[in-house]
């Protein structure tokens, strides 16, 4: 049977731990030539800087070959072409195809119509399983473990889906949750079950000061203007979470803060200077671990 990655239930606890050890050896040797003759679809269907070239630069890093496209409009899907045919036909051009998307479940139905192995790059507000698997490396590079750790979430816990992958795979690992944001944004049921059902500590604030103290690891998240039906809530929310150099006097000291980016003003730039932000070096994280994605997927040794 394909191996796919749509949601991050989709690989277990071993299978996650493999890959993020396989991304250790790339991040010691990032160019090897493990794809050659491999084509690799990249579709994007929705705005990326990170996922996209991160995954380009991993193709092209290990001697395979990137088609694709970062905009629908150029292709056929404009004329009226469905998502369905859109992947069958992409699928007799590649070994591997990698789709954002903006619709919820997309990825799914998408990974149901192809034959090759299909990763989801983002499915509007469900899931980003890669984003997951990059931010668990970057958590264990910086506390060296990744069990009975508090991790705070901050921001848009509603919409954000790396919010929603990274609570799920963390219930693996003995985490305390402290879960931060406005009202209107709390995390969805549906991802607190994982939680609970875990039998898990998670505490609920809507002040960021009285999480920061607790914290290992603190994960800003962006508020997603995009997903609000109504500009006016968006515009209630927008600022409520800015974090400053000034807020991180009473931290522990092995605290880092993560961001899967893009950052609009939740991070203030005079947090970059400080020990504790790690949010570029994430980013750059997203390169081996997503080399080491492929070649799990493709069945490929390293
Ligand atoms: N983290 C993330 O998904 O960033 P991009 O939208 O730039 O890919």
């Amino acid at each position: 049977m394909k191996k796919d990655l749509v949601s991050i239930n989709d690989f277990n606890k071993e299978e996650i731990l493999h890959i993020l050890d396989m991304a250790k050896k790339f991040e010691a040797n990032p160019d090897q030539n493990l794809l050659n003759g491999k084509v690799i679809a990249v579709l994007f269907f929705e705005p990326s800087t990170r996922t996209r070239l991160s995954f380009e630069s991993a193709i092209q890093r290990l001697g395979g070959r990137v088609i694709g496209f970062s905009e629908a409009t150029n292709t056929s899907v404009k004329k009226g072409e469905s998502l369905g045919d859109t992947i069958r036909t992409i699928n007799q051009y590649s070994d591997m195809i990698i789709m954002r998307n903006p619709l919820d479940g997309s990825a799914r139905y998408a990974s149901e119509n192809c034959t090759v192995p299909f990763i989801n790059a983002g499915d509007g507000s469900n899931q980003h399983p890669t984003q997951c698997l990059l931010d668990l490396y970057s958590i264990l590079q910086t506390q060296h473990t990744l069990d009975n750790l508090n991790i705070t979430f901050v921001g848009d816990l509603k919409y954000g889906r790396t919010v929603h992958s990274l609570v799920k795979a963390m219930t693996d690992f003995n985490t305390t949750f402290h879960l931060v944001s406005p009202l209107e944004l709390k995390l969805p049921s549906a991802v607190k079950y994982y939680i609970k059902k875990n039998n898990l500590p998670y505490f609920q604030y809507e002040r960021l000061e009285d999480a920061i103290p607790l914290s290992d690891i603190i994960y800003m998240t962006r508020i997603q203007q995009e997903r609000f039906a109504d500009p006016m809530e968006y515009e209630k929310v927008k600022n409520s979470y800015i974090l400053n150099a000034n807020m991180l006097s009473n931290v522990k000291p092995n605290m880092k803060i993560l961001h899967p980016l893009p950052r609009v003003n939740e991070i203030d730039i005079s947090v970059d200077a400080t020990p504790y932000a790690y949010y570029f070096q994430q980013a750059q994280n997203g390169l081996f671990v997503r080399q080491a994605l492929i070649c799990y997927m493709l069945g490929i040794e390293v």
